[in-house]
């Protein structure tokens, strides 16, 4: 009996602290975190003194940001112009900045750099590595706010160990007076990644992160037609230009709004959704079906080698697209939609459609679920049934495979609005992804839109 009372109690706190569903299907029992942290600083007293060379450190009157660098590594090419412009942004709020070449850069080197990428701050050469180990940099780019401390010391207010693309804002707010004040207009996702690191993990998991790719991939980054909905900001004011790398694809201001809500604006996310699912590029859309699919928290509780793995197979287009998958209604077979559609009908009786199920029967495959998923029409929509039983074999890949489920459609003698027309607007956001559910690049590596669809539609292209 010694073990009764330990044991209803741990009992009782598993059920009180059992984490409530989150209402948006997201992951339970997380929440947003971190980004407050950020905002009221590290822990001030943890940071160590800087003993700067005595020389160097005369320079250093008030806040000062020191830029670490070496004009030859491509990281700091990358932020070249970035820290630039950063200098001239924290001149009104008395940030000075002083740049710092490895011991080992040559003078034309950062002279080339200096012009390069417009800096107009100073640029002294550790030529013999004495501020590099002084501030203990471990590589190039990094950044370090200080000030003057006591006793010819500095004190540090905060470091960006390396200095990555978009986080001039983080300077800037550890510049500001009011840290909001430096909210406005298009950031940019590496603007938030820092403060949000957990959402924009799980942004990464979505194919919002490579929409930009989806076009580039096709050649179609400069059609005009194509890129306002694969990119953040599109004719808005300040928002995707050829010159906004940046802001391409779909983006944390594609929803919410530029610069978030932190510039007072509080963008409702979900009105954003429909400008671009649009019912000419997106099947059936519905935000009981795509939130849950966007779980700004997906990544909290993997390790990085699932995350890794889940991100490449988004990038490398492996990952579901379970958004494609139609609504979960019963399907009700070719047969019932034969009387009203008699030309679409005779096109696909003699197609390979209708007949994969006997390719399979030949290969003696038809028993196999893994086989018939793609090779019969399921007996209803939603997620891939795992059962033989859960498909119309009869009649092998049928109308609903590509139309969605039929039995609204056939009840109410025809109708547009309950049956998936697949559209013409834009073939590859919808049709494509119809097809290549099952024309996947396992399956059929030679896969093309424009080769396949003028066999596989009824006879009208
Ligand atoms: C300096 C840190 C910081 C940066 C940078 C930042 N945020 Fe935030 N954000 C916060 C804080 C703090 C909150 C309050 C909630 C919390 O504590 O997590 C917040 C809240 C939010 C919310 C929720 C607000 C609500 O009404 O529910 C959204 C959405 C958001 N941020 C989007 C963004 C986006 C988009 C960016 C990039 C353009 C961004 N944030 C950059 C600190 C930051
Ligand atoms: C700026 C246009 C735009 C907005 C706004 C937008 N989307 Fe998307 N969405 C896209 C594009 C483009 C894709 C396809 C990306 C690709 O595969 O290249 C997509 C894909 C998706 C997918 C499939 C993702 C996956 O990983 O399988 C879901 C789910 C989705 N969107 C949900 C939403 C929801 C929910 C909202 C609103 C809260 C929304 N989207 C807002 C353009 C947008
Ligand atoms: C009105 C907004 C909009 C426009 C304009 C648009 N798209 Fe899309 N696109 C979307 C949305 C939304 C999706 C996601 C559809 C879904 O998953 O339901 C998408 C998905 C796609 C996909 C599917 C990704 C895949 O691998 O299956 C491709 C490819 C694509 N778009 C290419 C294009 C091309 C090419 C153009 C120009 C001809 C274009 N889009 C124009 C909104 C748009
Ligand atoms: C496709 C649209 C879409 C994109 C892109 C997107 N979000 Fe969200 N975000 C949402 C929706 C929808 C919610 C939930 C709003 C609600 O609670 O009703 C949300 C909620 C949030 C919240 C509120 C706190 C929370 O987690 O519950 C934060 C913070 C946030 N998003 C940050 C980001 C950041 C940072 C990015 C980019 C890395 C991003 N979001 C990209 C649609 C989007
Ligand atoms: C009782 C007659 C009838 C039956 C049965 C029927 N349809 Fe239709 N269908 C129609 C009519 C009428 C239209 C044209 C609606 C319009 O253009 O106004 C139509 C339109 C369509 C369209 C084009 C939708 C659009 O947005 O333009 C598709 C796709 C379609 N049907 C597929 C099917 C499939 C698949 C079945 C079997 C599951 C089926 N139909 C059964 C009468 C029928
Ligand atoms: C439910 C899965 C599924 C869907 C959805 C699907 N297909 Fe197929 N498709 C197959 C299978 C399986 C075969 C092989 C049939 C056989 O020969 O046994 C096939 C064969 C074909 C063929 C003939 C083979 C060839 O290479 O000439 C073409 C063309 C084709 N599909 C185009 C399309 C197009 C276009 C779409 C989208 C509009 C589409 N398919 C949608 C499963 C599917
Ligand atoms: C992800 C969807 C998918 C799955 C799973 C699938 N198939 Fe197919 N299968 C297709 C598509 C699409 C085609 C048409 C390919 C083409 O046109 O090149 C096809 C074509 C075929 C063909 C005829 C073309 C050829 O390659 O000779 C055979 C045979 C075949 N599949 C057998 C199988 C067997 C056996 C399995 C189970 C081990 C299987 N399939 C699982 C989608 C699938
Ligand atoms: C492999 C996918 C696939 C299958 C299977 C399929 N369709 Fe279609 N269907 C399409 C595509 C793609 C279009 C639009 C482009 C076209 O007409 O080629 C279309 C268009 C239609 C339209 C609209 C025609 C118009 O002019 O607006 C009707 C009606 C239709 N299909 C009915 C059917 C019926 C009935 C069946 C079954 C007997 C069927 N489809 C099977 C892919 C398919």
């Amino acid at each position: 009996m010694t073990f009764r009372w330990p044991t209803l109690f741990l009992l009782a706190a598993t059920v009180a602290f059992a984490e409530p569903a989150d209402p948006r299907g997201w992951s339970p029992g997380q929440k947003a975190a971190g980004a407050a942290r950020i905002l009221a600083g590290p822990d001030r007293e943890g940071l160590p003194e800087l003993e700067l060379p005595k020389a160097f450190a005369k320079q250093i009157t008030g806040r000062t940001l020191l830029f670490y660098f070496s004009p030859t590594c491509p990281h700091c090419m990358k932020v070249g112009k970035e820290v630039g412009d950063l200098a001239r942004a924290l001149k009104p709020a008395g940030v000075e900045v002083i740049g710092v070449a490895t011991g080992s850069s040559l003078p034309a080197d950062v002279q080339a750099f200096r012009a390069e990428y417009g800096l107009d701050f100073p640029v002294e050469i550790d030529e013999k590595g004495e501020i590099g180990s002084a501030i203990g940099a471990r590589s190039t780019p990094s950044a370090l706010l200080v000030e003057p401390g006591e006793k010819g010391k500095q004190r540090i207010v905060d470091v960006w160990y390396p200095y990555q693309p978009g986080y001039d804002i983080y300077v800037r707010i550890r510049a500001a007076k009011d840290p909001w004040s430096v909210f406005g207009g298009y950031l940019g996702n590496g603007s938030c990644v820092g403060c949000h690191q957990q959402e924009s993990e799980g942004w990464a998991l979505t194919h919002h992160s490579v929409a930009w790719r989806t076009l580039t991939t096709r050649g179609k980054d400069t059609d005009p037609e194509c890129v306002s909905c694969h990119v953040t900001g599109a004719g808005k004011p300040g928002g995707w230009s050829t010159d906004r790398p940046d802001l391409t694809g779909v983006g944390c201001e594609a929803c919410h709004g530029p610069s978030g809500p932190h510039d007072g604006v509080r963008d409702e996310p979900k009105d954003a959704c429909a400008t671009c699912h649009d019912a000419k590029h997106s099947i059936r859309f519905s935000l009981e079906r795509a939130v849950p699919l966007i779980d700004h928290y997906a990544a909290n509780a993997m390790d990085d080698e699932t995350f890794r793995a889940r991100r490449m197979a988004v990038v490398e287009g492996q990952a579901d697209r379970s958004l494609v998958a139609f609504p979960t209604e019963p399907t009700v077979g070719a047969e019932a939609c034969k009387s009203c559609h008699e030309a679409e009908y005779a096109q696909w009786a003699g197609s390979p459609h209708h007949h994969a199920m006997q390719t399979l029967r030949d290969a003696q495959k038809e028993g196999q679920v893994d086989c018939v998923r793609c090779h019969a029409t399921p007996t209803r929509g939603g997620p891939t049934p795992t059962e033989l039983s859960g498909f119309r074999v009869a009649e092998a890949v049928g109308c609903e495979a590509c139309h969605g489920p039929g039995q609204a459609h056939v009840e109410a003698k025809g109708g547009t609005e309950n049956i998936e027309k697949l559209g013409d607007d834009c073939p590859v956001c919808v049709i494509e992804a119809v097809c290549t559910s099952c024309h996947t690049s396992e399956q059929d590596p030679d896969w093309d839109l424009e080769k396949a669809l003028p066999k596989a539609g009824h006879g009208a292209r």
